[in-house]
């Protein structure tokens, strides 16, 4: 386990010099990671650091209020509202390396922008172990802005939480004073909720999700998931009324796990899962159907694409 105080104090100097006299930029998703590391940052940098917030349209509910409320205290925060142009690059795309290639490069544009707007010099990034780990076995394109560095010319990259798992970055995050909805929050993939829908991306897909996933993590919360989330795979027939109708399926997914790299579907009761059940296709209309998803990762992973 990390010594969160000596971590902060050491990673603080360090990023100092580091950045020395010059101006650093960071993308902040909402995620554990990239809050702790803008957390970080900014008590090293003060307003010498810019975060910048996308808002893809592909986060979770009220995800983008929140970060808003949390972050107030940096003033050099930029929020970007992308949604519309995100869906835009998305349309017609079904390959999942496809999709999380367009969302990189639309991502990379965003914040191209702004770190051009900003005069940026330092990227710095919450990459953490695991990140490096899968990213050299090439399990999964991550874009936690990888490729960005080649558009912008910055004079270096700062990664403080390199070498932490995520239970560490958890402590350090509770040690620099981030609320519970921050240190405590599950791990949220780049893609966003993209990467739970199999195929297309639809603005009504993406609500879908949107809904289900908060259903999900609303009923979940006590049973202390490392992940839990709903996707949506497809279409199915059911009954609503008197009509049969062609809605979606919706698969919830719940595992536990230390780091993300292997995990195991959580054993639910029944009745939890009955009430997830009723309450999802209670509120989407066009949901015909729930299923739990008992895979453990190996053999599938934990995100659907
Ligand atoms: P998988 O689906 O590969 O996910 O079993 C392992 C962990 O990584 C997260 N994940 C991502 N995180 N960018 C990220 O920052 C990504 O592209 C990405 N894909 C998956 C996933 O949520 C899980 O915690």
């Amino acid at each position: 386990m990390v010594d969160a105080e000596a971590f902060v104090e050491e990673k603080v100097t360090e990023i100092r010099e580091a950045v020395g006299d010059g101006h650093a930029i960071i993308a902040l998703s909402g995620g554990v990671d990239s809050s702790t590391a803008a957390a970080l940052a900014y008590e090293a940098l003060g307003e010498e650091l810019t975060p910048v917030y996308v808002d893809t349209g592909l986060m979770r509910k009220g995800e983008t209020e929140e970060i808003r409320e949390t972050f107030d205290y940096m003033e050099s925060l930029r929020i970007v509202d992308a949604r519309e142009r995100f869906l835009d690059e998305l349309a017609g795309i079904t390959d999942p390396e496809e999709k999380r290639h367009a969302i990189g490069e639309q991502f990379i544009r965003e914040f191209e922008t702004v770190a051009r707007e900003e005069d940026a010099d330092y990227l710095v990034q919450g990459t953490i172990y695991p990140d490096r780990i899968e990213s050299e076995g090439t399990i999964k394109s991550h874009h936690n802005v990888g490729g960005l560095p080649e558009v912008v010319d910055f004079e270096g990259i700062v990664e403080p939480m390199r070498d932490l798992y995520k239970d560490e970055v958890r402590e350090v995050a509770r040690h620099l004073g981030l609320e519970s909805v921050i240190s405590e929050r599950m791990p949220f993939p780049g893609p966003g909720l993209a990467v739970r829908i199999v195929g297309e991306v639809t603005e009504e897909k993406v609500e879908v999700v949107r809904e289900a996933t908060h259903v999900v993590e609303d009923e979940l919360e006590e049973h202390d998931p490392w992940q839990a989330f709903a996707a949506v795979l497809g279409k199915a027939t059911g009954v609503k009324g008197d009509n049969r109708v062609h809605g979606w399926v919706v698969a919830v997914r719940s595992v536990e796990s230390r780091d993300g790299m292997t995990a195991r579907a959580q054993e639910l009761p029944w009745d939890v899962l009955q009430r997830i059940q009723s309450r999802i296709t209670g509120t989407s209309e066009n949901v015909s159907r729930v299923v739990y998803d008992v895979t453990h990762k190996p053999p599938a992973t934990i995100e659907y694409e």
